[in-house]
């Protein structure tokens, strides 16, 4: 039996949603507190599937890791041991990767296999084990399992030659206890990699530049030894896929916790198309639109250009402009599964990569579609509550990888969204 979503489509959405911490800060948030040798709590935490995966690659490791509310974690890494990272949990998510970074930092040794998560196309980590063997380690593969090892990290100066989230944090996470400056040139500058950075740097340690394509790690002997507490950002991602979902069938509806400055590459482009909006301090409200879509040209890039995690969504409701929107990955050239499940539903996507042609305006129809990615779900979902009839969506662990309490925000807003068990 599987479960599945279904979405009966064409209901309006209004009211408010309040966004869920960061996905994205989380996943490296929670390997970054085992760096130190001290408890720390984390306010904001998701509800999502990853955050499970996590817990049980902690306690593995020995650390303790407690659930004070639906929304607090609290993580005590003083008993930690060191052992091979080799269960199913490495498997479930990309993120566990950061385990490399943080116990290499520590440890001076990391063994893990190879990470999981959504396919998007090849996902190297060369550049994260580039950085690792110019701090110093050595880095072997035997039977699936990468191996990291150094008698002691100096810190030397790194030049990423693409702007890898990933690889920016991971050996940000081994440069902490480096001897020495590290200095990583073309680093990503996404708003996780500040949060991680501010932890980091309540713990102890010392970051600067982060936000900036330049991040300095001034190694130190050790961290804190008494606890600290961080809060996590707000979810830019989830954020837009509500504002996404508002624009395609709301007529008013208020996304709060969010940081507007995240989200302003996406919502200039929704204002382009034709969508009223209000930006305030911590909160979008969406109007609607009193005009046809009109279509536009999308270039995904990394931070603060247009995100390629919104890139999948925003295509969804690109179906609905009236004309040819073109859709262009520069950072995962083959994300767009979800084009060929959204033509399933009566979208016209002609995807020639790097590029998905969208041909609007068409009428959306419930059927049967596969969330192929995390994001790809998401798309499903602004289209299924655009759709006439309803919608299946099959493979919907992606989903609960990423969003935080989905069919309760979507019910409150008025949509009818459900989940049953399939043969
Ligand atoms: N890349 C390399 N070599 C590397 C690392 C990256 O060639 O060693 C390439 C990738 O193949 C890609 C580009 O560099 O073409 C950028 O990848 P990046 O490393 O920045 O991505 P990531 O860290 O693996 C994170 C998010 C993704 C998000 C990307 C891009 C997490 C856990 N994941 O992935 O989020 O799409 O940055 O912004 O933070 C999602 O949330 O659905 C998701 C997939």
């Amino acid at each position: 039996m599987e479960e599945v979503i279904k979405i009966e489509g064409g209901h309006r959405l209004h009211g408010t949603v309040r966004i869920s911490g960061s996905k994205n800060s989380t996943v490296a948030l929670i390997p970054a507190c085992v760096l130190g040798n001290a408890p720390i709590t984390i306010y904001g935490v998701p509800n999502i599937s990853d955050v499970k995966s996590l817990m049980e690659l902690l306690r593995e490791l020995n650390v303790y890791v407690e659930q004070i509310d639906e929304e607090t974690l609290y993580i005590d890494p003083t008993k930690m041991n060191n052992i091979p990272m080799v269960s199913n949990a490495v498997s479930k998510l990309r993120a566990s990767y950061y385990f490399m970074g943080a116990l290499l930092g520590k440890f001076g040794h990391a063994e893990i296999k190879m990470p999981g998560g959504c396919y998007l196309g090849p996902r190297p980590i060369d550049l994260h084990l580039k950085g690792f063997e110019a701090l110093g380690a050595s880095i072997t593969y035997e039977n699936g399992c990468y191996i990291l090892h150094a008698d002691e990290l100096i810190g030397n100066r790194i030049f990423l030659d693409i702007s890898s989230v990933g690889a920016t944090i991971n050996i940000m996470m081994a440069a902490v206890y480096a001897k020495g400056r590290t200095v990583i040139e073309n680093a990503a500058r996404e708003p996780e990699i500040i949060d991680i950075a501010t932890l980091l740097n309540k713990m102890g340690a010392k970051i600067h530049g982060m936000g900036t394509s330049t991040l300095v790690i001034d190694g130190v002997g050790e961290l804190k030894t008494s606890g600290c507490n961080h809060e996590i950002i707000p979810d830019r991602i989830e954020a837009a896929t509500y504002i996404i979902m508002a624009a395609a069938i709301a007529d008013d509806m208020i996304i709060e916790n969010v940081i507007p400055q995240h989200l302003e590459a996406i919502l200039m482009k929704l204002e382009e198309i034709g969508i009223n909006m209000k930006v305030g301090p911590d909160f979008v409200e969406i109007f609607g639109r009193n005009q046809e879509l009109k279509p536009t040209e999308i270039l995904t890039k990394p931070y603060p250009g247009f995100a390629t995690d919104v890139q999948q969504p925003f295509t969804a409701l690109l179906t609905q402009a009236a004309g040819q929107s073109v859709v262009t990955e520069t950072i995962y050239t083959e994300r767009f599964k979800h084009c060929y499940e959204l033509n399933k539903m009566g979208a016209d996507i002609d995807v020639r990569t790097p590029s998905g042609f969208v041909n609007g305006k068409t009428k959306l129809s419930g059927t049967s579609v596969v969330a192929t990615d995390l994001r790809c779900g998401a798309a499903l979902v602004v289209a299924g509550l655009m759709a006439e009839g309803i919608t299946e969506i099959h493979d919907v662990y992606h989903i609960d990888r990423g969003y935080d309490n989905l069919d309760n925000k979507l019910r409150s807003l008025g949509a009818v969204f459900w989940r049953e068990k399939v043969e």
